[in-house]
């Protein structure tokens, strides 16, 4: 209940560090961070108070001088990505990007969260929300990440225990990873692998490691969402149950890593 003379708030305002995150420019301790270092103007003045709030629909905020956006309502899609497109929302050499299969114009400020390499299929995970992205791929907290892959060769059961342990690559050890295999023949395997990190090529590598290049790579689940029969191509909205799903598994992501920080 409101106290007497007390000045109820816009329902429209938006605290400026939620703003930022929302943006994407940086979590929202980051966004604080160059709020107090003078670094964000709200039209035109620098503001630095970290209680400051914004109309997102009619203030103009920059960082560095440049402006920020956020979409009126956040947007979550999944695609099913198909062999043949780079992960990048434009390329200037003109090669496919994902971008072309998802609706960039109906949702601006759509960006992939994430990535998959140019052969890899399946999952991936795209938002017009900064701060859903900065949870899901925190350098210390990233979402789980389960892969169907197709190897070379008969994947025998001391390679999957290293695989299962941890391999030295060239960026340090992997975290333990979750392997089953699927089928197997003499020339080739084919198995589902669960990783909690989200380096560069990171099965490829690991599957190489153990000598077993891989042949066929798809992304089956990122953290909670799995494809549901959507498509090769396809792109869909996420239910609401998936979400709210996504949404907290991001917000325990920043909580764990903020506490850490704190610590
Ligand atoms: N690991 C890889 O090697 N490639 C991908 O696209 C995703 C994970």
């Amino acid at each position: 209940m409101m106290e007497h003379g007390e000045v109820q708030e816009p329902a429209d305002l938006m605290r400026l560090q939620k703003y930022l995150a929302r943006a994407g420019v940086a979590s929202r301790r980051g966004s604080e961070t160059l709020m107090t270092s003078g670094r964000v103007t709200v039209n035109g003045l620098v503001v630095t108070e970290l209680g400051s709030k914004v109309n997102p629909r009619t203030d103009q905020v920059r960082v560095d001088g440049v402006l920020c956006s956020i979409a009126e309502r956040a947007v979550t899609i999944m695609l099913n990505k198909p062999s043949g497109y780079i992960t990048n929302m434009s390329d200037p050499q003109g090669r496919p990007t994902v971008a072309d299969l998802v609706p960039v114009d109906q949702f601006p400020g759509l960006f992939h969260i994430g990535r998959l390499d140019l052969d890899t299929t399946g999952l991936l995970l795209f938002s017009t929300d900064g701060e859903l992205g900065n949870g899901l791929l925190h350098p210390r907290h990233h979402v789980d990440k389960t892969y169907i892959a197709r190897v070379d060769g008969f994947l025998n059961a001391q390679e999957v225990k290293r695989l299962r342990e941890g391999v030295l690559l060239d960026d340090g050890m992997t975290l333990p990873a979750q392997v089953e295999i699927l089928e197997r023949s003499h020339c080739a395997t084919k198995l589902r692998i669960t990783i909690h990190e989200g380096r560069k090529r990171q099965v490829r590598r690991m599957m190489s490691f153990v000598g077993h290049p891989v042949v066929e790579l798809e992304r089956i689940q990122f953290g909670p969402l799995t494809l549901h029969g959507l498509k090769e191509g396809c792109w869909r909205l996420l239910t609401p149950s998936e979400e709210a799903q996504i949404t907290n598994a991001a917000k325990a992501h920043l909580a764990a890593a903020e506490k850490e920080d704190r610590m």
